[in-house]
């Protein structure tokens, strides 16, 4: 088991939180001012589950929406977790497989993609929309390009939030695959932030590729993947990395998650060589 030193992303914190013309502020009340949400609590979870009013379960066409009440081990993003009936949360799967859920860990982890967004965003991977609705709830945000290759899933979404508001700003692009879209299509738009979330599982191969096109086609002026807070986080474990060459969001997103009671990290038995690769072109960019 991997157990994060406490102080590993204090330390430069009073460097890191002001600069010379900003009032002068603590640490943690700089955090809060940037991440304003509890995001690690069960009430963000609820919320969250609340918010995307996903409450009836469905079947068509192999697209099924079930509402499942958690009784067991259930990690979150970052800490293991056992979870005892006290959520209730929809999870899609496709054609068998579960691609998307509104468990703490999947609330967690999109959570910077829509939070730390504004003007034109473009998303890779629509699932249950979550980060989409979300991203176009914020008033900062104009429109929100979201890209998916399954008609199912889209016809699934747009027909549950049909009566949203956010749904104005959102405008759904059918690819047979985004990664063949953003290499090929010669008029693919420039977005203010672009995330690329494609994937079933967490920090797959395909996130090292995936960066490296998203860093080369300039799709955006701030882009991200699934998990990337994750692999910061296994980077300073395994002291690869070190808190300065985290970026400032990711930094705020981990110290905040420190501060939670029981910031026991999960073993998520990720190999040290593939962690390394990815970090180092990760960082290459910034
Ligand atoms: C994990 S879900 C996205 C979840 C989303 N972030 C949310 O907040 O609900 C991934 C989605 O990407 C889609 N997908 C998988 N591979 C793709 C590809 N190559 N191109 C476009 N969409 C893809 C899947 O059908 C699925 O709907």
């Amino acid at each position: 088991m991997v157990v994060v030193q406490k102080t590993l992303l204090f330390f430069r914190g009073a460097q890191m939180a002001t600069t010379s013309n900003e009032p002068s502020l603590s640490q943690e009340d700089w955090d809060d001012l940037m991440m304003p949400d509890d995001v690690f609590s069960d009430e963000f979870v609820k919320q969250e589950i609340a918010f995307m009013g996903l409450d009836k379960s469905f079947s068509e066409d192999g697209v099924v929406l079930t509402l499942k009440e958690i009784h067991r081990r259930c990690d979150d993003y970052l800490n293991k977790n056992y979870r005892g009936g006290e959520l209730t949360c929809p999870v899609l799967s496709i054609d068998g497989l579960v691609w998307m859920s509104l468990t703490p860990m999947e609330i967690q982890s999109n959570y910077m993609a829509w939070r730390a967004t504004g003007g034109l965003v473009g998303m890779g991977g629509l699932g249950l929309g979550y980060a989409p609705m979300r991203a176009a709830s914020q008033e900062e945000v104009e429109d929100v390009y979201v890209y998916e290759n399954d008609q199912r899933v889209i016809d699934f979404f747009l027909h549950h939030h049909r009566k949203r508001e956010e749904l104005k700003k959102i405008k759904v692009i059918k690819v047979d695959d985004l990664r063949d879209t953003i290499t090929l299509d010669e008029d693919f738009p420039e977005f203010d932030s672009f995330y690329m979330d494609i994937y079933q599982s967490l920090l797959p191969n395909e996130a090292i590729d995936d960066w490296k096109l998203m860093a080369s086609s300039n799709l955006a002026q701030e882009f991200r993947f699934w998990g990337q807070e994750r692999a910061y986080l296994e980077g300073l474990c395994h002291e690869i990395i070190g808190p300065e060459q985290v970026p400032m969001y990711d930094r705020v997103f981990l110290r905040k998650w420190q501060r939670t009671e029981n910031s026991a990290m999960q073993n998520t038995n990720l190999d040290y060589a593939y962690i390394e690769e990815l970090l180092e072109v990760m960082l290459e960019w910034f």
